[in-house]
């Protein structure tokens, strides 16, 4: 397709100007109410309009105007029928010399300015679409050009670009909220209640040892005063865990419930990004899996601890471990139960693995581990 030589420095402005907005700090609206003044100044057209695409690339998340009065939409964003919606489901440039008449046309809704020329180019970011640029109305009844289209298909590279960077410090944000959440839980379980658990210990150690009653008293109130602030500590972690049913959160509360029956409380160490990277279907066969693999040390292993671990490895592979320490598993071809055989199918059905072994010192350890990364329409 021949490229249009643009002639007009004016044109040649507004074109560089548009694409500069990007690296503003402009927000988001601002930056495409501008790139809409930019299409219609370049192209002489009356009305102008820029429909954001939601995340589903189904319907529209946001619609901007210029020229025609918005209080014709009341605030509602268009559905996206007719000719708008033509562009959504097939994001080509369209060039029409008669709107109305366009067989996906549907008519306007009370109150729309009659519209004749029309131009609409899909906003596209390297093979991904955001959303449209539509212009109506061409100076003087004029019909838009070839050039006209691919000025305005330049603006629109503008607008994709903002849009696309806006929804990347979006996500960079949600991102770094939930790391940094997992990291102070990780923290003070790992630090905090560690040293405080040993300090207890060692003055637990040391309260034989005051002849004074008055001291040996004291030094027990530190002593309940420090489990006092573990468990205050431990509701925090689990606070901060649950928030938004994350991951670590259902695991705590699947260890929680399995506590009960246990008559001990299992040793957790959960580690890695679980929540950012463990996609939710995966999470589900994971706290499904170690609902069961407690079960069975609760009803099989006449335990007296457990512990489990999961762990993201390398952002690639996640890992449940559960180690007791019971009676171990005897013979193979006795089992006559399903949980296991579940546990494993639920394995495969994401492409990984589940053993059984004999742990070092007696009891068993099932290990439990799953690729991430993969595409989700193969999980
Ligand atoms: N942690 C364990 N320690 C000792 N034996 C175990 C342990 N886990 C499983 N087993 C043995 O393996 C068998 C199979 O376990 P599986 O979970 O498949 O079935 P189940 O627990 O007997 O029944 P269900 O179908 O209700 O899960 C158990 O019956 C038990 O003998
Ligand atoms: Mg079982």
């Amino acid at each position: 397709m021949p490229y249009h030589a643009i002639e007009d420095p004016k044109q040649l402005q507004a074109l560089l100007d548009a694409a500069l907005l990007v690296e503003s700090d402009l927000d988001l609206p601002a930056i495409l109410q501008h790139v809409l003044g930019a299409a219609t100044s370049l192209t002489g057209a009356r009305y102008g309009a820029l429909g954001v695409l939601d995340r589903s690339g189904q319907g529209l998340a946001d619609f901007h105007t210029i020229g025609a009065d918005p209080g014709f939409c009341q605030g509602r964003l268009p559905e996206g029928k007719g000719v708008l919606g033509l562009l959504i489901t097939d994001p080509r440039p369209l060039r029409l010399e008669e709107l109305t008449t366009h067989p996906r046309s549907v008519g306007f809704p009370p109150g729309h300015p009659p519209m004749h020329s029309f131009l609409g180019v899909p906003i596209r970011v390297r093979g991904e679409v955001f959303g449209n640029l539509y212009l109506a109305d061409k100076e003087a009844g004029d019909q838009f050009t070839l050039a006209d289209e691919q000025l305005v298909m330049s603006v629109a590279v503008a607008a994709g670009m903002a849009i696309h960077n806006a929804r990347l410090v979006d996500r960079l944000a949600e991102l770094s909220r939930l790391e940094d959440r997992e990291r102070i839980a990780r923290d003070l379980h790992d630090t905090v209640i560690q040293r405080l658990f040993a300090t207890g210990l060692r003055l637990q150690g040391l309260a034989g040892m005051f002849q004074v009653p008055e001291v040996a008293r004291r030094v027990q109130m530190a002593i309940d005063d420090l489990d006092e602030t573990i468990r205050e500590i431990r509701t925090t972690i689990f606070a901060l865990s649950t928030s938004g049913d994350s991951l670590r959160g259902r695991i705590t509360s699947v260890v929680e419930e399995a506590a009960g029956s246990l008559g001990f409380r299992p040793e957790v160490h959960l580690d890695g990004p679980l929540d950012s990277t463990v996609p939710g279907h995966v999470g589900d066969h994971l706290t499904a899996a170690l609902r069961e693999a407690l079960a069975n040390v609760g009803r099989h292993a006449r335990a007296r601890s457990v512990k489990v671990l999961v762990a993201v490895r390398d952002a690639s592979e996640l890992v449940l471990e559960v180690t007791d320490d019971g009676l171990g598993i005897s013979d193979q071809g006795e089992r006559k139960g399903l949980g296991l055989a579940n546990m494993a199918s639920r394995a495969r059905s994401l492409g990984g693995t589940m053993a059984v072994a004999p742990g070092d010192g007696g009891g068993t350890v099932l290990t439990w581990s799953v690729p991430l990364n993969r595409d989700r329409a193969e999980a």
